[in-house]
């Protein structure tokens, strides 16, 4: 429908589609739950999954970003072993592959060359193969013998955001889904879980005025930027760079708050600014440290941290969610201060220099 891709009153089809992620989310419940109202995945890909000793993700770019949060969803809910590899890379560097493995390719628009390479070869060597998608009937879901499709509705901003989301919301229903037929004792009531989510995300969303200062208070005249995060918020914070590298230009990084001491923290100079995720309850104090560090060092540090492991003189704090669900939140302040520090510098937030929204080419 022609109408689903029009901007409305939106000044761009980014922020039109950050601000649809509440309703993604909820869409994406719905359409994974049966007659009962239980998540559930198509039976024949449960059993496709079930029936692998190891899963090998398979994307490229924020679909990658999103394969990461995939491997634990799938090692903590279902106990099945995980790879996450770069499509490009896969090709010439091929793991050793375990005796029952199932491909699963992570790609929003269906389309990328690079996944696609993979997925011919995948089938050359007669392996089973899964694709999440958004976009149903595209290259990659035709090719494929399974598709799980993402519903967030078309995605025309370049820089993806729904998407991403979708992609993790997904993929944490196919690992509870996987980890409960499995008997695995998975405690946590996912659906409910996820509905707080969706709330949380509109939260933050609706907290525009606010991430459009820290924008303005960190990014306005920065030539670089880092993420930190641990566990979880180390996969977000990779995404966050992404995003910001996309759309603004500033050159950024995401970092595992750990590694930071082992070479790049000799980048931080007077007023380069560092975002740090505290989401984990295991490791905020950690993350908490590594601030400490930077500060010492000169870095003006935004720490965004979420309700429950807040202290006082965080930047943003975001809503509660379950601990595993964090990057479907923590995620959203990330792309919208990227979104306004692309404003700031009049960039074209839409249609980003030298990138395309699918690479089709190698
Ligand atoms: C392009 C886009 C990225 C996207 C990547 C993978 O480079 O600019 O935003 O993450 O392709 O796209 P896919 O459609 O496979 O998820």
């Amino acid at each position: 429908d022609a109408s689903d891709i029009e901007k409305g009153t939106y000044p761009h089809y980014m922020l039109k589609e950050m601000d649809e992620q509440p309703g993604v989310v909820r869409k994406i419940i719905q359409e994974y739950s049966n007659e009962a109202g239980e998540l559930t995945i198509d039976d024949q890909i449960l059993e496709a999954i079930k029936a692998a000793d190891r899963l090998y993700i398979i994307a490229a770019g924020t679909s990658y970003h999103a394969g990461l949060v995939g491997k634990q969803y799938f090692e903590k809910l279902a106990g099945i072993p995980v790879e996450v590899h770069i499509s490009s890379e896969f090709g010439y560097n091929m793991p050793l592959l375990s005796e029952k493995p199932l491909f699963i390719f992570i790609t929003q628009s269906g389309e990328t060359a690079d996944s696609r390479q993979v997925l011919v070869k995948v089938k050359e060597l007669n392996y089973p193969a899964l694709t999440i998608t958004n976009v149903p009937g595209s290259t990659l879901s035709r090719e494929a013998d399974y598709t799980l499709l993402l519903h967030a509705g078309p995605e025309i901003a370049v820089a993806s955001t729904k998407a991403y989301v979708a992609q993790v919301a997904v993929l944490a229903i196919a690992a509870y889904v996987t980890g409960k037929s499995l008997g695995k004792g998975v405690v946590l009531d996912l659906k409910q879980e996820l509905a707080i989510v969706a709330n949380g995300i509109q939260t933050i969303v609706d907290s525009k005025d606010e991430l459009e200062q820290i924008a303005e208070d960190y990014l306005k005249i920065a030539r670089n930027a880092f993420f930190i995060g641990r566990n979880l918020d180390f996969c977000v914070s990779v995404e966050g760079a992404l995003k910001l590298k996309e759309i603004s230009y500033i050159q950024a990084e995401g970092f595992a708050g750990g590694e930071l001491k082992h070479g790049t923290i000799a980048l931080i100079e007077e007023g380069t600014p560092v975002f740090a995720l505290a989401t984990q309850e295991q490791v905020a104090l950690n993350i908490r440290g590594n601030v400490k560090e930077v500060v010492a060092r000169g870095a003006n540090a935004c720490i965004i941290s979420m309700e429950g492991l807040n202290e006082e003189g965080d930047r943003l704090v975001i809503p509660k969610v379950h601990t595993l669900l964090t990057p479907l939140v923590a995620v959203v302040p990330l792309q919208l201060i990227s979104y306004y520090a692309a404003l700031h510098r009049r960039c074209d937030v839409d249609k980003p220099r030298n990138l395309a929204k699918s690479v089709t080419v190698e």
